[in-house]
């Protein structure tokens, strides 16, 4: 490889480092739920890019996204039951005073999630909407912008 090549590679990983170093809470459980939360917001993506007609319907995809979902919603009580701060958390205080309510809101999106019906465009068409009211739900409440 060139020096110049190498440079360049070089600045290419130092500069995806940084990037990745502002986007990820260092500490470790803030890490995993965040993570978690982006798997939530893939699987929004793929069934948002069929609704739309971005991308074909795929059967076994959205099956494979509404059981990610539903995954998720099971998993969020345990990846925020410690209530771990770092600067880059988006997760309000309330998150741990309202504890009930916030578990609520996880168990709404697993049910809106199990509600869909993923066999057919028209059914995530129809689906999409409650799903996407769930995630706001907690949003509203619970993360900080
Ligand atoms: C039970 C509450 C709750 C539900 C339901 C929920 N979220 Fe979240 N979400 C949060 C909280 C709280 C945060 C902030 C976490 C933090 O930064 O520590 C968050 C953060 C995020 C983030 C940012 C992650 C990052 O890298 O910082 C994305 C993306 C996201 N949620 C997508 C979704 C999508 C899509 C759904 C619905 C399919 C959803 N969430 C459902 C509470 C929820």
């Amino acid at each position: 490889m060139k020096f110049v090549t190498k440079m360049l590679v070089l600045g290419l990983i130092m500069a995806g480092g940084i990037a990745l170093a502002q986007s990820k809470a260092a500490d470790p459980d803030v890490n995993a739920r965040q993570t978690l939360m982006q798997k939530n917001g893939g699987a929004m993506g793929v069934l948002g890019g069929m609704a739309k007609g971005d991308t074909a319907f795929d059967a076994a995809a959205a099956e494979a996204a509404k059981a990610a979902l539903i995954a998720d919603a099971a998993a969020t009580p345990d990846a925020f039951k410690n209530n771990a701060s770092d600067p880059a958390s988006h997760a309000k205080p309330e998150v741990w005073t309202n504890w009930d309510d916030f578990v609520s809101d996880a168990n709404a999106l697993g049910a809106a999630a199990a509600a869909m019906d993923a066999t057919t465009l028209d059914g995530v068409k129809a689906g999409l909407g409650a799903i996407g009211g769930a995630c706001k739900a907690c949003h509203t409440e619970y993360k900080a912008s």
